[in-house]
């Protein structure tokens, strides 16, 4: 008898999550025969819940908010972007039995703006608002693409100073606090702060954003986010939000897991439209 390859999410809460009909996708387009489902595990159930899965057989796991510090954790061994972000958001049974970390976000964040938008970033000036774990996430992978600065900015000044040094020597990076941005143009701003989702902005000073500028929120809702409609306020050439970093975050894992790529777009489109943007 060949079981079934089993994968989930897990998370706190979880009802709302696309992943598991965004893996569904996945595998029906590439035909790989899998199961995946998502679970709510609060934190404190986190190591059980997760020793479980894999010794009944599973095979992958993605770990999302607020269970990606404890993923970090738990993980035998992590990849360097992994490792940076303390955090980690996909989890993988290795042929030794050992338990691989990764995190996707970052890596799916660019092949968004990058792949999809045709943004590059290499050679740009780029903003990052917040400094928390969703900011930490995706650094790495942004000073990989070699922008001219990358410079995160923070509520409290602080942590995004803390942040930025930690990431020394991986690229031009600083932080600083919202103060000390008048004056400053980018040519990309993305807001990793939890503002938006609230409905909330960070103090932005007007003409922040460059002629021709874009602007990225890693949250989505079913409407505009705040920052989304403060980008278009700001004629942003674009002014995004993170569904499509969601799908192609969800692609990296599912190519860790399967070895197979699937193509992003068709889910991309169906996710779309089935919202009012
Ligand atoms: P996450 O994992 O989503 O990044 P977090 O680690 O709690 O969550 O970080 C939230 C980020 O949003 C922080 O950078 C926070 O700023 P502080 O470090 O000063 O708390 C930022 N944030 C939350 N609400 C905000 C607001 N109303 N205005 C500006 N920044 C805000």
């Amino acid at each position: 008898m060949t079981l079934i390859d089993r994968y989930a999410v897990f998370g706190h809460p979880i009802k709302h999550s696309k992943s598991p009909r965004i893996h569904r996708l996945f595998a029906e387009q590439t035909a790989q025969s899998l199961e995946y489902t998502a679970k709510d595990v609060p934190a404190e159930q986190f190591q059980a819940a997760v020793a479980t899965f894999f010794t009944e057989g599973g095979k992958g796991l993605n770990c999302t908010v607020p269970l990606k510090e404890l993923a970090w954790n738990y993980a035998d061994h992590k990849t360097e972007r992994a490792q940076l972000s303390k955090a980690v958001n996909t989890l993988a049974l290795q042929p030794d039995g050992s338990i691989l970390g990764d995190n996707t976000d970052g890596i799916g964040l660019v092949t968004d703006l990058t792949a999809n938008y045709r943004i590059a970033l290499s050679g740009i000036r780029i903003l990052l608002l917040g400094a928390g774990g969703a900011s930490r996430g995706i650094i790495l992978p942004i000073l990989e693409q070699s922008p001219q600065t990358l410079v995160i900015a923070n509520r409290t000044v602080d942590k995004a100073v803390k942040l930025a040094a930690e990431f020394h020597g991986k690229g031009p990076i600083a932080g600083c606090g919202f103060d000390d941005l008048n004056d400053r143009q980018f040519d990309l701003i993305l807001n990793a702060t939890s503002a938006s989702l609230s409905g909330q902005l960070p103090p932005l000073p007007s003409g922040l954003l460059a002629e021709n500028g874009n602007c990225y929120d890693l949250a989505y809702g079913n409407e505009p986010t705040a920052f989304v409609r403060w980008g278009l306020e700001n004629h942003a050439a674009k002014s995004l939000d993170g569904l499509g970093m969601l799908v192609e975050q969800a692609a990296e894992a599912f190519f860790i897991w399967r070895g197979v790529r699937p193509k992003t777009r068709p889910v991309i489109e169906m996710l779309n439209s089935e919202r009012r943007l």
